[in-house]
């Protein structure tokens, strides 16, 4: 067995899959899923609702610090992890594709990604957990055991995106979501801190023409072999 951190990580841009796989994977493993996309999402709520003024980090610090965000456990492969902020289930509030950009936009902001990165790494303490997110295996748990980046084209992106929107009988409209996903890469890939980027030592799998089966196969195989 590896000396490094028992700690998968598995990062990618928006919509490439990483939610179900990491879902997946973390039953395989019997390892806990962290989803760290839901916990900038559930803080992009919270500060958006304070109209706090994102420009000013003392103003967003003290207010962080009166946050209790907790994660609720996904119950199957197909249900999203939930979100209590400040005890109120924000879990379906936070799915929402202007929310998915509002998380974008505070995840880039210093204060947040270090209030959330600390809350992230004691989470990992332990190690026996899937990191899902943009810098887990490069910023957040540069020692993982085994690194994963999924990506996939932009436009097979907003398709699945869109089709889970659309059986979750939300209205969306398929353009306007390819352009909400190309402006979140943007965002993500570009900011100073933490930006969304393959670490040098993950595995990348391209998962534009493979199922999730497949992809979930590709990364249990190679941890099996590693382990
Ligand atoms: O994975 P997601 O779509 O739920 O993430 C929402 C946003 O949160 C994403 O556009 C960027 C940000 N994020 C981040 O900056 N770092 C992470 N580890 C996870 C998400």
């Amino acid at each position: 067995m590896s000396d490094k951190q028992q700690i998968i990580t598995i990062d990618g841009p928006a919509g490439v899959g990483k939610s179900t796989v990491s879902r997946m994977v973390a039953a395989a493993t019997g390892f806990t899923y962290l989803d760290t996309g839901a916990m900038y999402r559930g803080v992009g709520l919270f500060l958006q609702e304070q109209g706090v003024d994102l420009t000013d980090s003392s103003a967003i610090k003290r207010l962080l610090a009166t946050l209790d965000l907790q994660l609720l456990p996904a119950f199957d492969k197909n249900c999203d992890v939930g979100v209590l902020v400040n005890t109120r289930d924000v879990s379906d509030a936070i799915r929402t594709p202007e929310m998915a950009m509002v998380a974008s936009n505070v995840s880039a902001l210093p204060v947040v990604r270090d209030y959330l990165t600390t809350i992230q790494r004691n989470y990992g303490e332990k190690g026996g957990i899937v990191a899902e997110g943009r810098d887990m295996g490069t910023v957040v748990f540069p020692d993982a055991a085994y690194k994963f980046f999924l990506d996939a084209k932009a436009e097979e992106r907003a398709r699945r995106r869109f089709s889970q929107l659309k059986a979750k009988g939300v209205d969306a409209d398929l353009n306007e979501i390819l352009a909400m996903t190309r402006t979140r890469d943007k965002n993500d890939s570009e900011r100073q801190i933490a930006p969304l980027m393959q670490a040098a030592d993950a595995v990348r799998i391209d998962t534009t023409e493979i199922s999730v089966d497949e992809v979930v196969s590709l990364i249990l195989k190679k941890i099996k072999k590693e382990r």
